[in-house]
């Protein structure tokens, strides 16, 4: 039986930690690719990790290149590429560099991997997802963003924190944009079946809210750069439900056209994935206030979208 091949595009630190979760669940074979500047350094973190396996008992082939020619006919590609931010900025404030660098790799994985299925983790998010897409002509099920396992899993580390219980027992839901704007739903949070809200009093909770939506920046503020162990692990939550046609329903950024009356972006929604990457977006009922902030997230979105799109022509 053929094994999954899985290519990752970018080595730095969230592609390196992508490599290094796919290889330790043993999801498929794995190249990891950047550019040819950095074409040793890539080799060397491959061969770093294959080292492991003895230890850590897993057998699949990581290959180490700046050559597309590896990641032909891979199944799950997944984009990291691109700058990430610096304290100080906001993740809108690389769409400029991150536009044109999503655009050339995806360019570059298309003529090798047409049929993969594509997951972005580059930001900013939802606007380089749509790039991905633009550029590939791939159908929207196979374009797909990461930003939602990363964000609700912030959540449910908070709450677990809080509650302190098992994060494992907490179940939670957030849509919208990976931007600071970004909707945790208390009506669809609740730890072994208990509502959240009845744990947790409204004020407290709106705190920790507060702070998973500002989970990003808080981790760039302290280590100078962005996060990378949990975008990876968020990362390779998805590429696990592909591989495995799992049929996960997991936050993530995928394609709403009349689905919650978006009209053509992608935002973050409960999605079902599966071998052919998002096979369902699930429409979930929103109240009033929930839905005012989803609309004031998938603004925000779109606005992006535009200026990835002024950077596309
Ligand atoms: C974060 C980056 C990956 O939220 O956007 O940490």
């Amino acid at each position: 039986m053929r094994r999954a091949k899985i290519t990752i595009v970018g080595a730095g630190n969230v592609g390196a930690s992508c490599a290094f979760w796919a290889a330790t669940k043993e999801l498929g074979d794995i190249v990891l690719l950047d550019i040819p500047e950095c074409a040793d350094k890539t080799a060397g973190k491959a061969l770093d990790l294959a080292q492991c396996g003895p230890i850590d008992r897993f057998d699949c082939s990581i290959t180490g290149t700046s050559d597309y020619q590896a990641a032909k006919d891979s199944d799950v590609v997944v984009i990291t590429a691109g700058i990430p931010r610096k304290p100080g900025m906001s993740r809108d404030d690389l769409i400029q560099t991150n536009v044109k660098i999503v655009k050339s790799v995806t360019e570059q994985i298309v003529k090798v991997a047409p049929n993969s299925v594509l997951i972005i983790v580059s930001n900013p998010l939802d606007a380089m997802v749509y790039t991905a897409w633009k550029t590939s002509d791939f159908p929207t099920n196979r374009v797909v963003g990461q930003a939602g396992c990363l964000d609700i899993a912030r959540y449910r580390t908070f709450i677990a924190m809080e509650l302190g219980c098992s994060v494992e027992d907490i179940s939670a839901l957030l849509m919208g944009g990976h931007g600071d704007d970004m909707v945790p739903l208390p009506s669809y949070t609740s730890v072994s079946g208990i509502p959240v809200t009845q744990l947790i009093p409204e004020a407290r909770l709106a705190e920790i809210i507060q702070r998973a939506k500002m989970g990003g920046g808080e981790l760039v503020k302290l280590m100078g750069t962005s996060a990378y162990y949990a975008p990876a692990a968020g990362s390779i939550q998805m590429v696990e439900a592909i591989v495995k046609d799992k049929k996960r329903i997991l936050p993530c950024a995928g394609y709403c056209d009349k689905e919650y009356g978006v009209g053509g972006y992608f935002v973050g929604v409960p999605c079902i994935l599966g071998a052919g990457g998002v096979e369902k977006v699930i429409e979930v009922d929103l109240s009033d206030e929930e839905r005012k902030q989803f609309d004031a997230s998938v603004e925000h979105v779109k606005e992006l979208a535009g200026l990835a799109e002024s950077v596309l022509k």
